[in-house]
């Protein structure tokens, strides 16, 4: 079954429209290992406008679960992975204009900056894992440059209209997923997933853990944060245990 990180940026960004200290991503860890997830997902951006330094030090210190860091490969953000020390990080890429992540890296085309971070980890024992669009390309350039896994960008599976173009979405993450696990990449997936489309790629039996923040911090709201986690959690397990 894949595992679940949720990402609590969300929370962190209803905390920043009124610059104060609640709701607090401090608690909502707690309540997201509690609830059974398999690991906490925190994005550091550079403009922090939504975690902060402070809240990725003090997850750092409570989380038991895994951490995963997610941030652009820079000078300042390697820094600091490598003093709070995540059990991953995640390469995403960054721009200051964008509501959220819109794409994925393209590790062939700049390997500089992604070497530099992905050495810099590996050092002292930070798993790596590059966010790309399930392209072969992108797999083969993050096998090539010493990544630990790759994070498929599912997000146009996640933008398709109609059944068909989903089934046609589906079916690339799919094959890029098994291509990845071929060549000895650990495999994740995620961004636009939700409760409704998220069996598809969850029976994707190569796909070791789901990264979903949007849907579940939404439906949080409503329901709270334990039943939206164990929600999700319920709907990984049954594709998993019944795949299409
Ligand atoms: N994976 C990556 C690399 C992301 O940047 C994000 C969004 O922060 C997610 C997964 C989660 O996407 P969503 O919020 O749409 O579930």
């Amino acid at each position: 079954m894949a595992e679940l990180c949720v990402n609590i940026d969300h929370v962190a960004t209803i905390r920043q429209a009124r610059r104060t200290f609640e709701p607090d991503p401090v608690f909502a860890a707690t309540i997201v290992h509690l609830a059974g997830a398999h690991g906490i997902t925190i994005h550091l951006r550079e403009d922090r406008r939504h975690i902060n330094d402070r809240d990725l030090r003090l997850i750092r210190d409570i989380c038991q679960i895994k951490l995963n860091l997610e941030m652009a490969a820079t000078d300042e953000m390697t820094n600091i992975a490598c003093e709070v020390i995540p059990d991953q990080i995640t390469l995403v890429p960054e721009g200051r204009q964008e509501i959220t992540t819109e794409g994925g890296l393209d590790v062939d085309a700049d390997q500089g900056s992604i070497r530099r971070t992905i050495d810099a980890a590996k050092e002292i024992g930070i798993e790596t894992s590059l966010f790309i669009d399930p392209v072969k390309k992108q797999i083969d350039a993050a096998k090539q440059i010493g990544a630990d896994a790759v994070e498929m960008h599912t997000g146009n599976y996640a933008n398709a209209h109609g059944l068909a173009e989903q089934a046609h979405e589906l079916e690339i993450v799919a094959e890029a997923c098994a291509y990845a696990d071929n060549i000895g990449l650990d495999v994740y997936a995620g961004h636009g997933l939700t409760y409704y489309n998220v069996a598809p790629v969850a029976g994707i039996g190569d796909i070791q853990e789901l990264n979903i923040g949007h849907s579940i911090i939404a439906r949080a709201v409503f329901v709270g944060l334990d039943k939206a986690v164990r929600e999700m959690l319920a709907l990984i397990r049954r594709a998993y245990s019944t795949p299409s």
